[in-house]
């Protein structure tokens, strides 16, 4: 393939671009990786759109960017093992991955990607938003940067609720929770930047507060890291490809099935999803 081959179209000016014109059937040369790379480093999340390609095309891909992380929660696509197959059922009301989180933020070191394949999207909504933490950092006061200059939250494994996604195989749910404590102000491990380290989901409480305290400065925190001209939205077509670097941003998928919600019957939604370790992790 010739150099210089696509096209990486920001979607907001916060993060996130979409990028027309790759094929990953064939390997990438080291050029136009290194050009994926440097706007996947610009702009923090891609969608590489129009990628109509087997999981082992997929899995070459993905593994350009590093080692594959496990995730102990759910079970693997059939003959797959390296990727997590999510799945929406069209009578599920929520889909895996709703609500704003890091993936994986309860362990030590939260994988560095995150990596998905459309494989079934709904013709309309199923949609996913990022959120900056780059941009939530630098969007707050001095006062109340200096404010969290050495707290630390408590981040936990909270595995996903079976009864919710019914299509999916659940796993684990009586091993141990996992629990790491991260700087409230984090630093971009490649980048060495600074970020305002949230997670909504997992990190429950700030070490040393009361629990009123932790919960009102979480609060504002994780409204503050979600507000709109900080976040991109994603819209899947087949064969879309997102990655995201999952220490400068929050995501969700969007919960607005509403054929499920009002009538039990919505969409359905299937993704393949590889989790790239932290290198430092090894
Ligand atoms: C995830 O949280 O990893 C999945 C997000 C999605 O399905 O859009």
């Amino acid at each position: 393939m010739a150099d210089k081959s696509f096209e990486v179209r920001p979607l907001a000016t916060a993060l996130g671009a979409e990028v027309f014109g790759l094929d990953l059937a064939v390997p990438l040369s080291e050029t136009d990786f290194g050009r994926l790379r440097a706007a996947f480093v610009e702009h923090n999340v891609l969608a590489i759109r129009d990628q109509d390609i087997p999981p082992e095309n997929y899995l070459a891909f993905v593994r350009r960017f590093g080692q594959i992380e496990d995730y102990p929660f759910a079970a693997s696509v059939a003959g797959v093992p390296e990727l997590t197959e999510i799945l929406k059922l069209p009578g599920d009301v929520k889909g895996f991955g709703s609500g704003w989180h890091m993936d994986m933020s309860y362990r030590v070191r939260p994988p560095m990607t995150t990596i998905l394949h459309a494989q079934e999207v709904p013709p309309v909504g199923g949609d996913t938003c990022f959120t900056s933490l780059r941009y939530a950092w630098l969007t707050l006061s001095a006062r109340m940067r200096g404010l969290l200059d050495g707290l630390v939250a408590v981040h936990e494994s909270w595995p996903p609720e079976p009864v919710r996604f019914s299509g999916m195989t659940i796993t684990n749910l009586d091993k141990p929770r996992e629990v790491a404590r991260h700087p409230l102000v984090g630093v971009h491990p490649e980048a060495g930047e600074p970020f305002l380290f949230v997670s909504p989901y997992y990190a429950r409480e700030i070490e040393g507060m009361s629990p009123e305290e932790s919960l009102a400065l979480l609060e504002f925190l994780n409204r503050h890291a979600t507000r709109d001209e900080l976040t991109c939205r994603v819209r899947w077509a087949p064969g879309t490809i997102v990655l995201w670097d999952n220490r400068w941003t929050l995501h969700q998928a969007l919960d607005d099935d509403f054929g499920a919600i009002l009538h039990g019957g919505g969409y359905r939604r299937r993704m393949h999803r590889a989790v790239i370790r932290d290198p430092r992790s090894h």
